[in-house]
């Protein structure tokens, strides 16, 4: 459904109607085709809200009705940045009071999405969350059972496991193109964000920002992981940053995860914010092998970063040079994932992502700080659907 060109039918559609008719058509048009599409409000309008916002705005399907911040000058200077006629709310209880809308995003500090996602679902809003969904897996399992209880969706980022590439290589892996599967390593780093504290606070760090890409990608490629072990740490004690100037790193900005999927596969995940890296925050023209996975006939290597891929390197002959393949996004931006479950309320179709999956990604993070504190392998419990692909 076109939003605009949707209106223009409606309207055609109404006035070529009789009196008699019209009443009953209405009602049935207004049933089959809701106007104006998926409401939905953002939350959080800093820095990352400059990718979601034009991402959502480039839907057919979706209108941004309200938008909020508690530095409510930010909502204010988004809503005119991006055009968008939306409500402004300094605080989440006025917005949730205020015009009604269908669906919340979370872009705010990644320590309070847990509890702005319940107030969320309690008002009754299905909710896409920036990463992590909630601090803790138990308080994220709790939001998803909220959720289930009230018929509504929550979802969590990140939206790796939509890339082509993340499809080609769980169909190779399943197709058995590796032969028996051994290995993987994944990293992700860089010097670390310079505009916010939270980043470096408690239950922010290193694995909730970057790690949890890499792992969502390797679970999501390998399977559940059934336990976690880890070392993590603090390289820079000391930052500063643009909201607080100089502060102390609380939380890990460095760590090393090992996971194991059961039937001898293991999996390796290191991220940081003390990695150099001239590409800085950016992906694009990255050439790092930053995902590597290894079977006994053959291994894959994908080009750049999981949330931003640029192809993947097939090796699985003794004599011929390894295959480049899906070089090509094929639409898919890592930013996509509220479009992406929005547009799939839309349709009542079910998305590639997977709320267990973010739930598993986030006991994992969780497994490895204490497996780090306590020098202990944690055992894991929770599941998700899988093959994903
Ligand atoms: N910046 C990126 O490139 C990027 C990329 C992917 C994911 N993310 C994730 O997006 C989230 C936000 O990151 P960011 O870089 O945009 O941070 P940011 O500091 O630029 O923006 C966060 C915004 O949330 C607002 N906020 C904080 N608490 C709030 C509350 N209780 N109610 C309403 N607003 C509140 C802040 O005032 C701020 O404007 C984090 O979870 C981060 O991990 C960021």
């Amino acid at each position: 459904m076109d939003k605009h060109t949707s209106r223009r039918t409606f309207l055609q559609y109404t006035a070529a109607a009789g009196a008699a008719f019209l009443l009953s058509s209405l009602e049935s048009f207004a049933r089959a085709r809701r106007e104006p599409g998926l409401r939905v409000a953002i939350i959080g309008c800093g820095s990352v809200s400059n990718r979601y916002i034009p991402h959502l705005q480039a839907s057919p399907l979706i209108e941004i009705t309200s938008l909020c911040d508690i530095r409510y000058e930010r909502a204010l200077a988004q809503n005119e940045q991006y055009q968008l006629r939306a409500n402004t709310y300094p605080h989440i209880d006025d917005m949730l009071a205020g015009a009604p809308f269908d669906m919340m995003v979370t872009l705010t500090d990644m320590q309070v999405h847990g509890e702005l996602n319940k107030k969320a679902l309690l008002a009754g809003k299905h909710v896409w969350s920036e990463k992590p969904m909630a601090n803790t897996y138990s308080e994220g399992k709790a939001l998803y059972e909220l959720a289930k209880s009230k018929n509504l969706r929550i979802w969590g980022a990140p939206a790796v496991v939509n890339s082509p590439q993340f499809a080609f290589m769980s169909r190779s892996i399943q197709e058995g193109k590796l032969g028996t599967i051994a290995s993987a390593h994944a990293q992700y780093g860089h010097t670390g964000p310079g505009w916010s504290a939270f980043f470096y606070e408690k239950d922010g760090g290193s694995m909730p920002d970057l790690g949890v890409y890499n792992i969502a990608t390797l679970t999501g490629l390998l399977g559940p992981a059934k336990s976690a072990m880890a070392m993590a740490s603090i390289v820079t004690p000391e930052r500063t940053v643009d909201d607080k100037g100089v502060i102390r790193v609380e939380a890990e900005d460095n760590a090393h995860i090992l996971l194991d999927h059961g039937k001898g596969v293991i999996s390796h995940v290191m991220c940081g914010f003390n990695y150099f890296d001239p590409h800085g925050h950016e992906a694009a023209g990255q050439s790092l092998h930053s995902i590597q996975i290894f079977g006994t006939h053959g291994n894959m290597r994908l080009i750049g970063y999981d949330w931003e891929p640029n192809g993947v390197v097939l090796d699985t002959s003794w004599t011929e040079p390894p295959v480049l393949h899906q070089k090509d996004a094929e639409g898919y931006a890592w930013e996509e994932g509220a479009t992406v479950v929005g547009e799939s309320l839309m349709k009542n179709a079910e998305p590639r992502i997977h709320v267990e999956h973010a739930l598993h990604v986030l006991e994992i993070i969780e497994a490895a700080r204490k497996s780090s504190a306590s020098g202990k392998k944690v055992k894991l419990k929770s599941r998700f659907p899988w093959p994903m692909v």
